[in-house]
């Protein structure tokens, strides 16, 4: 059957794939109850689409850290991708770079920085983890450069793995045909089965749980690309983040795997662009399904957004076709929610195009009662 829209590959992807995966993938922290609401918050935001407007030419391109792109929806870093499809991580660039968007790379990639490199040209991020031994991280920084990647999204929601009960279950490894190839030469590659998830042991013995501010700063000694703070969810570490030099904000709970019961995504949105008050562009990720959540993004003050999940799924199910798809209906569906709400060209999108359960007074007026 025919697949018409980005959440169908989830059910393929369950088929495909092994449990230990899919499960990994798919899962969030604990209760999921941040996992569902990264979705359900979507639900809260209406449209106020406006009419009688010529949209006959719709401009979708947009500009991040100086780099144009054909869209504002990019892709997150998501470890792992050739346990999804054997191309993994090289299939998505591929898609990435034929969409003329953003591919962010995780440190914890099936593919090195320069095999990605290598599948031609693409404007690629790199998600950086700063691991105990800062010899390993500046050498990494310094490969990331050489292989042409334009930033630094460094993840700051991490000092420990979140819960993830399925992969406990599971015992979760990465399996032994399988290296975290940034990390191979450096006897870092490999995961130790543990007695609960091998990831989350993993994560204890080389992640830096001292991680502060200040190595932000570090981290700008040892390389001149931009840093985008990923995982920022308050005004008080927005001010922060710009006050350390940042060149972005996400806006991420970690597709809802770290902290649970912290709020969707798209609900902490607007704290965090008031707090950066348009000195460094918010992007957001966590449950982007719909070019419809792509525009509401867009409307409470995203620059852009990145989708995780369903680059995996999609891999899954279709290698490189399936993630070119993922990106062309989300970029269809945008391209119609804007027409159909009254805006060719993305700097039109305002927060007057929605309303939300947070703003009900103004657009959801109550029934007066009765006397
Ligand atoms: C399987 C999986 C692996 C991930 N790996 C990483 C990672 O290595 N580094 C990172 O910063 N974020 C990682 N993330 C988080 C994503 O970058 C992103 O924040 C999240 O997936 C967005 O939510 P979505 O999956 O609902 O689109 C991962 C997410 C998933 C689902």
């Amino acid at each position: 059957m025919e697949v018409t829209n980005v959440m169908e590959y989830e059910a393929i992807a369950k088929q495909k794939l092994p449990k230990m995966v899919f499960d990994y993938y798919a899962s969030g922290a604990e209760d999921q109850w941040t996992l569902a609401e990264n979705r359900n918050a979507f639900s809260r935001i209406l449209f106020r689409p406006r009419i009688l407007i010529d949209v006959s030419r719709i401009d979708m391109t947009t500009t991040v850290l100086g780099f144009k792109i054909s869209m504002p929806i990019m892709i997150a870093p998501s470890a792992m991708q050739k346990m999804a499809h054997p191309e993994g991580e090289l299939a998505t660039a591929r898609a990435a770079s034929a969409a003329g968007t953003i591919m962010t790379l995780s440190s914890w990639a099936t593919s090195s920085v320069e095999e990605v490199a290598s599948t031609g040209p693409g404007i690629r991020f790199f998600q950086l983890y700063v691991y105990k031994d800062r010899n390993v991280v500046a050498q990494l920084v310094r490969r990331a450069e050489r292989a042409g990647f334009k930033a630094i999204a460094l993840t700051v929601d991490t000092p420990r793995l979140g819960r993830r009960e399925a992969d406990i279950k599971n015992r979760f490894v990465l399996p032994p045909y399988l290296t975290l190839k940034n990390f191979e030469g450096l006897n870092l590659g490999k995961m130790d089965q543990a007695n609960d998830s091998g990831l989350a042991s993993y994560v204890a013995g080389q992640i830096d749980r001292t991680l502060s501010w200040k190595d932000v700063q570090w981290l700008q000694t040892i390389t001149k690309l931009p840093i985008l703070v990923k995982g920022v969810i308050t005004a008080e570490d927005t001010r922060l983040a710009i006050q350390a030099g940042a060149a972005g904000i996400i806006v991420s709970n970690h597709g809802a795997r770290q902290l649970d019961y912290v709020p969707a995504t798209i609900m902490a949105l607007e704290e965090v662009v008031k707090a950066a008050q348009g000195r460094i562009p918010v992007f957001l990720d966590g449950g982007v399904r719909r070019g419809t959540d792509v525009f509401k993004a867009l409307a409470l003050g995203a620059a852009g957004i990145f989708i995780g999940r369903p680059v995996l799924f999609s891999l899954a199910a279709e290698g490189e076709a399936g993630v070119r798809k993922v990106l062309q209906m989300l970029r269809e569906e945008f391209e119609l929610t804007m027409a159909l709400s009254g805006c060719t060209s993305l700097k039109e999108i305002t927060r007057d195009h929605v309303t939300t359960d947070w703003d009900l007074p103004r657009t959801h007026p109550r029934p007066l009662p009765r006397l």
